[in-house]
């Protein structure tokens, strides 16, 4: 038995316990309740019915912990958090105050679940939502432990990969996503501070190696995740960039086709002029040289000079006729036709020419190529002079091929290619300006490329030039299938 004091001290205990305790009967009725459960749900609570108290309710809940222990004799525990006057999240035990056999009341006692589980449910729900962020990045992630095993590795990255994310955890190492070396020199760059901060990496260009051993370039920020400043992790954040390279190339070959564009135009306009200056003293000079021959009895030696005279104005006037070629705008007249036979007409005039005598011409025609709306005579002169260069270049020995192809719906495609000495890298960017020429004086004039440019630019087309990758260069004329509307019209020469 307790003791009067023991009695006090309890009740006084109860009293001022920072819990809520409420004795409650089994028709409902709160019996009890210390000062702290009283300040909570109001001084008069005794007497009430506890759904109207704790559940502002006017009947008895349908899930009543009451009943279940009234019925089973056991402590219940509920966790409450979920009505909308219980802020805290707060786990609360009903248990009973036994009678002889049966259950006299209920105890209503509650208590904070341990702080530990607290923590773990909450560091559970940040885990799923940090998952669910990382999962869902628009970047590919992948974070690797310091012995290169894969622990994180998300949709993007399975996507850009190929692999999928069970390969990837179970199975890959991070040294098999990089080619060669490339992991170590990441981790060389990381640690040093040659790109910024050491243990970071910002926008690295590099290359990844997918499953299907594919190259993959990537722009890569990487930092290195320290505990206790060791090293335990590695985590990469990047993306794809074969979209944003082709975009570049495609940049940068429509601002080299503008610039050539412009260029061309101002020396078309340069060029017509100049030549038309020329044209007029040229036919003086002509005339009275021919005047000096035919109506004056001159000795050989000066028959000889004034013959000098009348050859080279005739070299002049073979020069301007192909400036006022390179000057010619939108002259052309256009009508379909076969180019597959117009190559082969050109090659049959060349082919007899001496320094076609060791030169070995390939021809990888495609049968089915569609007719071209074009000014076959210009484009014959475009052909000739490639495959004259293309001859030169090899000194009369090598293979030339000259291929045919459409490409897409719209475009036909000829490829000339030779195996000579190829085009200097700081030369490529001249060879289709006028007069440039990297021929000893005398020998070209330097307007062959460029009148081809012009021609081929006036039917809506595009000439390039480029470097084999083993030998000789190679020239890509392309041209559309359906008139461009521009350059279709009458001479205006
Ligand atoms: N197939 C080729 N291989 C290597 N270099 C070439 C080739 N075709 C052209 N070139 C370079 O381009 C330059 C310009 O060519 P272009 O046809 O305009 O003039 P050219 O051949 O020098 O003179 P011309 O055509 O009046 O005889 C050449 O001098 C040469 O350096
Ligand atoms: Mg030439």
């Amino acid at each position: 038995m307790l003791s009067e004091t023991e009695k006090n001290y309890l009740l006084e205990t109860v009293e001022t316990l920072q819990r809520e305790i409420v004795v409650i009967s089994p028709s409902f009725e709160v019996m009890a309740a210390n000062r702290y459960a009283k300040d909570k749900f109001g001084q008069d609570m005794v007497g009430q019915s506890c759904y109207e108290v704790f559940f502002r309710r006017s009947g008895p809940c349908n899930e009543c912990p009451m009943m279940h222990v009234l019925q089973t004799d056991k402590p219940q525990e509920k966790t409450s958090g979920h009505f909308d006057f219980e802020e805290d999240e707060k786990n609360v035990t009903y248990y009973p105050i036994q009678s002889g056999d049966c259950p006299e009341c209920m105890v209503r006692l509650d208590f904070d679940p341990p702080k530990m589980g607290r923590l773990e449910k909450k560091l559970q729900l940040s885990n799923a939502f940090l998952h669910n962020l990382i999962m869902s990045s628009v970047d590919a992630v992948i974070a690797a432990d310091k012995t290169g095993k894969i622990l994180i590795f998300n949709d993007a990255a399975a996507k850009i990969l190929g692999y999928s994310r069970e390969e990837a955890l179970n199975s890959l190492d991070i040294r098999d996503i990089y080619p060669g070396d490339t992991a170590h020199e990441i981790m060389g760059k990381l640690r040093s501070d040659e790109c910024g901060e050491p243990g970071k990496l910002a926008a690295y260009r590099v290359e990844l190696l997918a499953k299907d051993q594919e190259r993959i370039p990537i722009s890569l920020n990487a930092s290195i995740i320290y505990e206790n400043s060791h090293e335990v992790a590695t985590i990469g954040f990047f993306h794809d960039l074969r979209e944003t390279i082709k975009m570049e190339k495609e940049l940068e070959q429509t601002r080299v086709q503008l610039f050539q564009s412009a260029k061309m135009a101002a020396l078309g306009k340069l060029a017509a002029g100049v030549a038309h200056q020329i044209n007029n003293p040229l036919g003086g000079i002509s005339l009275f040289a021919q005047l000096l021959l035919e109506e004056h009895e001159l000795n050989e030696e000066a028959r000889e000079d004034v013959q000098r005279i009348l050859d080279d104005s005739q070299r002049c006037r073979d020069t301007v006729r192909e400036l006022l070629e390179f000057a010619r705008q939108s002259s052309y007249k256009a009508k379909p036709e076969d180019l597959n036979q117009a190559i082969s007409r050109t090659l049959f005039l060349l082919e007899k020419h001496a320094i076609f005598q060791n030169i070995t011409i390939r021809k990888a025609f495609d049968d089915h190529l569609p007719y071209v709306p074009c000014d076959l005579q210009q484009l014959s002169h475009v052909f000739m002079n490639i495959i004259l260069n293309a001859a030169e270049a090899m000194e009369g020995e090598g293979t030339l091929t000259v291929s045919t192809s459409q490409v897409g719906e719209d475009w036909v495609r000829i490829v000339i290619s030779d195996t000579g000495h190829g085009i200097a890298e700081d030369v490529l960017p001249s060879i289709f300006d006028p007069f440039f020429t990297t021929k000893e004086e005398g020998k070209g004039t330097g307007l062959g490329l460029s009148v081809a440019y012009r021609i081929v630019e006036n039917h809506g087309g595009l000439l390039t030039a480029y470097n084999n990758p083993d030998a000789g260069s190679s020239f890509c004329i392309e041209l559309p299938i359906t008139p461009s509307g521009e350059g279709e019209g009458d001479e205006d020469e």
